[in-house]
């Protein structure tokens, strides 16, 4: 086997990587980018509105219908030089162990089978320069490529926002995360320089211009981020719980004079976990009048106390984004700091951070420098870009 030494992400490398192993061209390239959250975290599956943008970091798949009842797989980030990876259409069940990544498209092969679409058999080539674990979607990324593979392959196409729910629907069933609809809205239908204002209680969404001359500074602790251990789930609990306890239908008619009605009734985690819940749903709506006014004072304070209550209430933040998050607003406004968060659903991961263009390179500078001298190891920093949704071409068009 070819050994590929570096990859690039590249429409000709995927071509490579795909004649090297099938023997043939690709028939598609299917594109889906990941995402940043810049406020309303741990709330899109309470029916909150959230704020994500999708980035310019992409998975790729390069596919090919293979006419048999057989998805071959080869991933840069699973297999390095292995051969592909099989499995059978029919009869699909959940996957574990090494092979666990693999229920985020045999996941959503099944549901898309189960929605009415008739998948056949596809070779596929995945390469990504979107890192994963991150907190950055690369599940979701993953999911909505092998929807629009399909759709690809078998010329049935579905409706952007079924789709959306149907890779969720596959993450809960196969990935075992009971996540919410934020990261498959924003990996299927970002837009170009804009985050989504996206009501997750009916998935509607408008576009939220981001102000011109800001950059996007992604920081990567490369703390492992896995939402399949459960702490994920056992947010979702307490937060079930805890609306239970106020006897309401749905957290937008919780209000801050409830959680002091109810404080003693909640009991101190619970009480947390609902502060979380009711201080964010306000901070989204603050959020997009300071984005539409150009009231960047706002958006700083908005994600400050966004993380502070990630980290102090809902208990999902970890040292090291605490640090970077700290070491951006140590770097400061005055010098171009907008705005810093932990971003996506915690327990490792990444920050995002607004800055202005001319001093993101600083603040990147500075974030690893503090990041090095606490932790003695390399955060991934980058600068990137919003993008739109993801797509699927022709090969033959791209050449
Ligand atoms: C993960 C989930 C999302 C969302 C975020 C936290 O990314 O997939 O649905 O809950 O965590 O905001």
């Amino acid at each position: 086997m070819v050994i590929f030494q570096t990859l690039m992400n590249s429409t000709k490398q995927i071509a490579e990587i795909f004649s090297t192993l099938y023997g043939t061209s690709p028939q598609w390239i299917v594109r889906a980018p990941g995402r940043i959250n810049l406020i309303g975290e741990h709330i899109d599956y309470l029916g909150g509105s959230v704020m994500p943008a999708a980035i310019d970091r992409t998975l790729a798949m390069g596919v090919r219908a293979n006419g048999t009842d057989l998805i071959n797989i080869w991933s840069s980030e699973e297999q390095g030089e292995d051969a592909p990876l099989s499995f059978g259409l029919l009869g699909l069940k959940p996957f574990e162990g090494d092979r666990y990544w693999l229920n985020y498209i045999g996941g959503v092969i099944e549901m898309l089978r189960r929605d009415g679409l008739k998948p056949t058999g596809f070779d596929a080539v995945i390469t990504t320069d979107l890192p994963s674990g991150a907190g950055l979607s690369s599940s979701a990324a993953l999911e909505t490529a092998t929807a629009l593979a399909v759709e690809s392959v078998t010329g049935q196409q579905l409706d952007p926002i079924r789709r959306a729910m149907l890779c969720r629907q596959a993450e809960h069933e196969f990935a075992g995360v009971p996540c919410g609809i934020m990261d498959q809205i924003a990996v299927g239908l970002g837009q170009k320089d804009c985050a989504l204002m996206l009501d997750c209680s009916d998935a509607s969404f408008v576009p939220v211009q981001i102000p011109e001359g800001i950059a996007i500074l992604v920081s990567d602790t490369r703390v492992n981020h896995a939402l399949g251990d459960g702490e994920y789930q056992k947010r979702r609990e307490s937060c079930d719980q805890a609306l239970r306890i106020f006897a309401k239908s749905s957290w937008g008619e919780v209000s801050l004079d409830d959680l002091e009605l109810q404080k003693s009734e909640l009991g101190p985690l619970l009480h947390g976990r609902a502060r979380h819940v009711v201080s964010e749903m306000a901070r989204v709506s603050k959020m997009s009048n300071a984005l539409a006014s150009g009231d960047l004072a706002q958006v700083a304070e908005i994600m400050k106390a966004g993380h502070e209550s990630l980290r102090d209430d809902f208990e999902v933040s970890c040292l090291e984004l605490d640090l970077l998050v700290d070491a951006a607003y140590e770097f400061g406004t005055d010098r171009g700091l907008v705005g810093s968060r932990m971003t996506g659903g915690g327990f490792g991961g990444s920050t995002v951070s607004l800055v202005r263009e001319e001093s993101a390179e600083s603040l990147k500078s500075h974030l690893e420098d503090r990041f090095r001298s606490r932790f003695n190891s390399e955060p991934n920093c980058f600068i990137t870009q919003t993008s739109d949704g993801a797509s699927a071409q022709a090969f033959k068009l791209l050449q």
